[in-house]
């Protein structure tokens, strides 16, 4: 296979070499296209066609449905593994032996306090602030008590960034919950694991002794996995090209969050339980939301179905379907939104509307009827995704850093008028 790509733009041809990565995908590199060509770029809506970076991270097979973390089944670590140890192998590449992660968990718990005044800015927002514009103004705050996370050029300068917000971000998802719970804010224990402190942090009342239940503990410990890192997502490439400025590490994820909390991407979780609801109490008429999503007058899409890489069934999506069953069936909740999910899915599933466009259920689908079932308010689900997710930005935010990665700048095509002259008010 010839390893160059030819392009012929009127009497001139060009050749651009062809990379391919260690999964055998192909990309052209079009790095002096402009130069070449005297001033032609590509133009590719949504980055559908486009590569922004080399990464070693994270590989997805859309249509086969694979996702492996630094050559991990995503079913593998689901499975066998603590956040905590995905957490280190996303950012640092292995899974850690037993006395790096101790390590890790420590300077972790030693970086686990939020500077009080913070509480001051988490007092000044409205109680009916939305948490996930709470965490991304808190996350920015960080910085200002944290200003040596910002200049990280040494290894060392930017694992005090990484620990600090691995233990920083826990507490403020917390308050951000506890605020909407109206609960005094609260730091956990040290002598918890990190996800048992996560939820001891969320869930402990003032008045009574905290323990953790075993079957929310594994089912938190899952979904956080199940989060944690998604090749270049809207959020994660906000992050990198906010960090690609050497903005610092808490403003390109505070960035990041606020990607993610739109409803097309990490904010589905909210909007398919609020789908759900609305489908329940319009007496389970899925026909009716069905007809509604394949109406192109009609902007209702079925959230948590759809996916911009994933054209099969979202392993995420499946792992979390049976997680869902179990957890309900372990805690005895019959919770009939969980029905009418299953029966959505089943008619989506076998409409030619939804096959023709090979749109799944995607992560989002089912994971909020677990954080229902958990007690966790539906205005926290993309909290909760923003959680997961925050060692793979972190990850991909170091590994654009220690590439040394261009600031990140578009090329665009102009549409608008030509050069016209100014006219005096008086004239127009
Ligand atoms: C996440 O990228 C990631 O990796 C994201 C994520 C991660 O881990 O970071 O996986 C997390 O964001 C999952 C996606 C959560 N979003 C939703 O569930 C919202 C509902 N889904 C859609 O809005 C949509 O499917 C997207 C945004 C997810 C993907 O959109 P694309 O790739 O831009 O696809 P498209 O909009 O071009 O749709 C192609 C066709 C269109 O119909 P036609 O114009 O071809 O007739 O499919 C239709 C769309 O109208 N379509 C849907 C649909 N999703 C796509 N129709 C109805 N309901 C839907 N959900």
């Amino acid at each position: 296979m010839s390893e160059t790509a030819k392009l012929k733009i009127g009497d001139n041809s060009y050749e651009f070499p062809i990379i391919k990565g260690s999964e055998n995908e192909l990309a052209i590199d079009i790095k002096t296209l402009r130069g070449e060509t005297n001033g032609v770029i590509t133009i590719d809506p949504g980055y559908k066609n486009t590569g922004a970076c080399k990464s070693a991270i994270t590989f997805l097979n859309g249509e086969k449905g694979v996702l492996r973390y630094r050559g991990y089944s995503i079913e593998d670590l689901a499975e066998k593994a603590d956040f905590l140890e995905v957490a280190y192998l996303l950012i640092f590449g292995e899974l850690p032996t037993k006395e790096k992660l101790v390590k890790f968990h420590s300077d972790i718990k030693e970086n686990a306090i939020v500077d009080d005044d913070v509480r001051k800015i988490l007092d000044a927002f409205p109680k009916i602030a939305h948490p996930m514009g709470i965490l991304s103004s808190l996350t920015s705050a960080l910085t200002a008590f944290n200003p040596s996370s910002v200049n990280v050029d040494s290894d060392e300068e930017m694992y005090r960034a990484i620990v600090k917000i691995m233990g920083k971000l826990p507490v403020l998802v917390s308050w951000a919950m506890r605020k909407i719970n109206g609960l005094p804010l609260n730091y956990g224990s040290n002598s918890l694991g990190y996800v048992e402190n996560v939820m001891n942090m969320m869930f402990s009342k003032p008045n009574e002794e905290y323990t953790v239940n075993p079957i929310v503990k594994d089912a938190l410990n899952k979904l956080l996995i199940l989060h944690a890192d998604h090749e270049q997502n809207c959020s994660t490439s906000t992050v990198r090209i906010v960090g690609s400025s050497h903005a610092g590490l808490f403003a390109s994820l505070s960035a990041g969050i606020s990607a993610l909390w739109g409803p097309l991407h990490g904010g589905a979780n909210q909007a398919v339980l609020e789908m759900l609801e609305s489908i329940k109490e319009d007496g389970g008429d899925t026909k009716k939301y069905m007809a509604k999503a394949k109406d192109k007058n009609d902007p209702f899409r079925l959230m948590g179905f759809g996916h911009r890489v994933y054209k099969n069934f979202d392993p995420r999506a499946k792992i979390i379907k049976v997680a869902a069953d179990q957890v309900l069936n372990d805690l005895g909740i019959d919770d009939p939104i969980l029905d009418v999910a299953k029966s959505l899915e089943q008619e989506a599933l076998n409409d030619p509307y939804f096959v023709d466009r090979k749109l799944y259920p995607n992560v989002d689908f089912y994971s909020g009827i677990i954080y229902r079932a958990m007690g966790i308010p539906v205005e926290m689900f993309t909290v909760m995704f923003a959680l997961g997710r925050l060692p793979g930005w972190i990850a991909q935010w170091r590994e654009m850093r220690l590439g040394k990665e261009p600031i990140g700048r578009p090329r665009q095509i102009y549409t608008g008028e030509s050069l016209r002259k100014f006219k005096a008010i008086q004239k127009r």
